[in-house]
């Protein structure tokens, strides 16, 4: 770790000591999510870190960007994801948006004051993207957008949301990207999930009934969009597998922490080697993790977008996490399956890091895809 991540990293330490920590049980209680908190990691420079200073980001690296992700997601996967879905639509403005919409949509995004939301899933296209449904038909000046988006991360807090739609014909040559903001005419929020984790973070679906979009809120061109989609998520893989390593960074360290103190049968739960030889492969699979997180960001960085790489960082930081986790869980038996300590919470929020952004058995069709061409 350089000295900047290892500086980013005891800052947000401290701030979600402060901020997030105090809330955390009853905010994933209640689903709260604290748009201040959100605005606080923006002005602190978190919420905009790898876009380039031009836009007011703060022109940093992937690999300084999942730093700053696995340290908040020990204290909240929710506020993490908000950021790193946030952080993906910027980087889809960057790279793929003209200078008009960058100068309009960015600074709002890179200072935290607002929220990006990235628009793919629906009802009958999950891990089949380019099989979406929804339309956005030309018309005078622009398109008239229907369908709905399903499992949308941030709806309904974001106002600049990405929406995959189709502009031509059956398959991935047809989709294009748009932007569209919170409030305009015909675009509305549907049913908010009641889920499993990430409670503080709001999932929605997006309805869209007529919505007519500007021609000048096209991205890159017609026909465009799923390649765009796909690029993203090559990026937000990454970012997926950081928090999944921050998290089990926490479950270990809580394990730890409370087997060293837990006395039974005349001494600390931690002596039992059945314990030890879990929390020893909680570490190994933990390491695996980052490194292949560091190993992803880092090529990334060099400009050297690996695909397979990012899906791999995915895959096993997610499956590791889950695994790690759950094992929390058992070693604190009784008491960690309470809300009293964090792992139950940590254990929740694990499980859907194996769904998004495509499932470990998306990521694993990603990694064939390349190995055959890598060795036919
Ligand atoms: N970058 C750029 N282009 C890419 C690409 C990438 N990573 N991956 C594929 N493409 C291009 C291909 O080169 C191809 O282009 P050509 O026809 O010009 O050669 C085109 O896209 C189609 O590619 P495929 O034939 O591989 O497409 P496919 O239909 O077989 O799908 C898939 C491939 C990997 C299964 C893809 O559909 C996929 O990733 N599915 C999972 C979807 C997903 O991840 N959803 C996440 C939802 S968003 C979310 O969860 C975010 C959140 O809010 C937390």
């Amino acid at each position: 770790m350089s000295d900047l991540q290892l500086q980013i990293r005891q800052e947000l330490q401290k701030f979600c000591q402060k901020q997030i920590e105090p809330h955390i049980e009853h905010d994933d209680e209640t689903g709260l999510f604290r748009m201040d908190v959100f605005q606080q990691l923006g002005q602190l420079g978190f919420c905009g870190m790898t876009l380039p200073e031009e836009f007011g980001g703060a022109g940093l690296s992937y690999k300084d960007l999942t730093a700053a992700l696995m340290e908040i997601s020990k204290s909240s996967a929710s506020y993490a994801v908000t950021i790193s879905v946030s952080t993906m639509v910027q980087s889809i403005l960057d790279q793929y948006g003209n200078q008009k919409q960058k100068e309009k949509y960015l600074p709002a995004l890179t200072s935290g004051e607002e929220i990006g939301s990235f628009c793919l899933s629906e009802s009958s296209s999950g891990s089949d993207a380019a099989s979406l449904k929804t339309t956005a038909k030309k018309t005078e000046g622009g398109y008239i957008l229907n369908g709905s988006k399903l499992w949308i991360t941030s709806g309904g807090i974001a106002k600049t949301y990405i929406v995959m739609a189709r502009t031509g014909e059956e398959g991935h040559k047809g989709i294009s990207a748009f932007i569209v903001r919170d409030g305009d005419k015909g675009f509305s929020y549907g049913k908010k999930e009641k889920k499993m984790g990430w409670k503080i973070s709001p999932t929605r679906e997006l309805v869209f009934e007529n919505c007519f979009v500007p021609e000048e809120n096209l991205l890159a061109g017609e026909g465009l969009g799923f390649k765009i989609a796909m690029s993203a998520l090559d990026r937000g893989r990454i970012t997926i597998g950081a928090i999944a390593a921050g998290m089990s960074e926490r479950a270990l360290e809580e394990s730890v922490k409370y087997s060293l103190g837990r006395t039974q049968f005349n001494q600390p739960i931690f002596e039992f080697q059945g314990l030890q030889f879990m929390m020893a492969d909680m570490a190994v699979e933990l390491e695996c993790a980052k490194l292949l997180v560091e190993k992803a960001a880092d090529l990334f960085d060099q400009g050297r977008n690996d695909q397979k790489l990012a899906s791999m960082a995915k895959l096993k930081a997610t499956d590791a996490c889950m695994k790690i986790t759950t094992d929390a869980v058992q070693i604190l038996g009784g008491v960690g399956y309470t809300s009293e300590y964090p792992v139950e919470r940590l254990m929740r929020d694990a499980k859907v890091l194996q769904i998004v952004e495509g499932t470990n058995q998306i990521q694993r069709v990603v990694i064939a895809r390349q190995l055959k061409k890598q060795f036919s």
